[in-house]
């Protein structure tokens, strides 16, 4: 009995400081991912729009009021208002524009692991609405292209 109680509670214990050790998915930037991912670093540089969304929205930053241009950081950055995402220029320049993790999720653990259970690889449209939302669509019919935009 006295033995029973014991494995419990060594259970608990182990489980609790399993659980305050276990590491957070973090963002990392898209910079992290270009030693093992050679060719889509380089198309998504090239080719992807996302690749410049900082630019895009520091263009107009002087038309704006400070409280306007932070609205831009939600979807023109790498997880902005998200556990270890964008902060500011200063602070997480890598995240800095709309990057890999916008689509493939924060890709701290599977650069650790290299396991590919670790990151996001089937999307829907889901994935994309939270920025390409509703009234964007219909400027911009990017429905087809659930492939495009990436690498
Ligand atoms: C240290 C090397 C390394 C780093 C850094 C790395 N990866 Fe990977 N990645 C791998 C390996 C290895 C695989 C498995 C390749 C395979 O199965 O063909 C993989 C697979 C993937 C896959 C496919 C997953 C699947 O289910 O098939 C995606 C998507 C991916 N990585 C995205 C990323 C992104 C985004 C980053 C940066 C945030 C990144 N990787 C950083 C090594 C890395
Ligand atoms: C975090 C926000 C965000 C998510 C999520 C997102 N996008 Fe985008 N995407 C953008 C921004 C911002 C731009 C415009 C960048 C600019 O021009 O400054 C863009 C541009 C594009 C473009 C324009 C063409 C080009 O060359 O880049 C396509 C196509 C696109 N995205 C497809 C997708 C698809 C498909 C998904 C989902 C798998 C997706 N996006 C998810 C923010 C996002
Ligand atoms: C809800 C997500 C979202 C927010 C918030 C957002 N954008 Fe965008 N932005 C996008 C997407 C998606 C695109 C690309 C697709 C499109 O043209 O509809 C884009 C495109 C742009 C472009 C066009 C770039 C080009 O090459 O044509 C500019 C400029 C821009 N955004 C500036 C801003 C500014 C400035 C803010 C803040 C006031 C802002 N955006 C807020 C999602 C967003
Ligand atoms: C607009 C969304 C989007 C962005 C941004 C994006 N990807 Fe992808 N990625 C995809 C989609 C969609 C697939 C295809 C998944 C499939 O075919 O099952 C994919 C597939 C991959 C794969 C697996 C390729 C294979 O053939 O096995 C890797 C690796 C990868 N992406 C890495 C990256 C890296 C690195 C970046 C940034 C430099 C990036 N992705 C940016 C949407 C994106």
């Amino acid at each position: 009995m006295k033995n029973a109680i014991f494995i419990i509670l060594f259970s608990l214990l182990c489980f609790f400081v399993s659980s305050s050790f276990a590491e957070d998915n973090l963002y990392i930037g898209s910079k992290a991912c270009k030693d093992c991912h050679e060719k889509e670093y380089s198309n998504y540089f090239k080719y992807a729009k996302k690749a410049k969304s900082f630019e895009s929205i520091r263009k107009m930053e002087k038309k704006l009021t400070p409280e306007e241009y932070q609205t831009c950081f939600e979807c023109h950055t790498t997880g902005y208002g998200k556990k270890g995402g964008f902060i500011s220029e200063a602070k997480t320049p890598e995240l800095m524009d709309a990057g890999c993790e916008v689509c493939h999720g924060p890709g701290s653990l599977h650069a650790e692991s290299e396991d590919p259970e670790l990151i996001t690889r089937e999307m829907s449209m889901e994935n994309c609405n939270t920025c390409h939302s509703k009234d964007r669509i219909e400027a911009f019919d990017f429905k087809p292209l659930l492939f495009g935009g990436a690498h």
